[in-house]
């Protein structure tokens, strides 16, 4: 039987680094991952051989570079199919919205649109049963006790034309705004897995959207201030042991793993999981279905748009 080949995004740093180290500890695992710098992805380089892991360029940024990936991943397998493929990438930034070259909000690209892309060009390349599991986050949901500790208010799904240029509610602070979009971000990522669900049915990849709860220490805070910064990485893993729902990427990149592979939850598609691996409710907001239709449209039609 061939390797099982996996496909990781946001692999360089944090969540996706420990779910290649869990990943590649099996030899018969083979990874490709994509970097905005495969140079200098020392930390990941390190984890296996080269025959056994290819990291190669990803700027999901520029749907340019998410296509020239996708077309490289493809040459990779060279026929074969993706045993899973992870979208787990993402950046948290705090200010007013920044345009990428693509015309689309920098948030809404990197956490969600480039990966609905990569994800629609993937597709034929999926083996059966396949999971395609993206990196969600209880800040998408307004009910959640200790997403709005920290500022959050939830996704505002304001159409998918205005949320992909950012536009959500201009009235609040710069920073909020930031919270909002990223928010939003994840509340895509949820409408999405359960749109992927309805369209490809039972018998075609599992698509599950993951919860990996509060992970302090990793590379998420980059954009914010040094203050922000030192905090993140000193004072709040202490912290986060006393907040409810917090894990760490250790902890939530096992549990990623375990999604990738196939042993937990080997069947079931459209589900929200949490890094404890228990299915979990998702906001009321990610169920309703013309907004996943709305999205799911776009993803498509900005695919089929960079694809021809
Ligand atoms: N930390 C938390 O508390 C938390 C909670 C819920 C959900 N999440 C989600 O978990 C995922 C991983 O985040 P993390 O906490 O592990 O943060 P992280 O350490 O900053 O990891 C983010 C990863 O995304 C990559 N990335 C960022 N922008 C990219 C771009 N334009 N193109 C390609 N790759 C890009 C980074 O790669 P580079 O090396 O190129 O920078 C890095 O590998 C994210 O989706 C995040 O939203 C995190």
């Amino acid at each position: 039987m061939p390797a099982p080949v996996h496909l990781l995004t946001g692999a360089t740093s944090g969540l996706g680094l420990e779910a290649a180290r869990h990943l590649l500890a099996d030899p018969a695992c083979r990874l490709i991952a994509g970097a905005r710098r495969p140079d200098r992805a020392y930390a990941l380089r390190g984890l296996a051989p080269a025959d056994r892991l290819a990291i190669l360029p990803l700027d999901l940024l520029s749907l340019e570079s998410t296509m020239a990936f996708a077309d490289l991943v493809a040459a990779r397998l060279d026929g074969g199919r993706l045993a899973s493929l992870a979208a787990n990438a993402g950046l948290q930034f705090v200010g007013l919205p920044r345009l990428t070259r693509d015309g689309y909000d920098e948030t809404f690209q990197a956490n969600w649109l480039g990966h609905a892309v990569l994800i629609e060009r993937m597709l034929p390349r999926l083996a059966p049963a396949a999971p395609v599991v993206l990196t969600a986050s209880g800040t998408h949901d307004p009910t959640k006790r200790e997403a709005r500790m920290f500022g959050f208010r939830g996704g505002l799904f304001t159409g998918a034309e205005r949320v992909a240029r950012g536009d959500l509610d201009a009235t609040a602070s710069a920073r909020q705004q930031g919270m909002d979009r990223y928010a939003t971000s994840k509340l895509c990522a949820v409408l999405q897995v359960y749109a992927l669900a309805r369209r490809c049915g039972t018998d075609g990849p599992r698509f599950i959207a993951f919860d990996p709860g509060l992970m302090p220490g990793t590379g998420l805070a980059r954009d914010r201030g040094a203050f922000e910064q030192w905090a993140w990485s000193n004072v709040m893993p202490l912290v986060a042991r006393l907040v409810p729902g917090a894990s760490t990427a250790a902890r939530s990149g096992a549990a990623y793993a375990e999604l990738l592979t196939g042993r937990a939850f080997a069947r079931g598609t459209g589900l929200h999981v949490d890094y404890t691996l228990r299915e979990i409710p998702s906001s009321r907001d990610s169920h309703r279905v013309d907004w996943q239709d709305e999205l799911d449209l776009f993803a498509r039609r900005t695919a089929q748009a960079v694809m021809n």
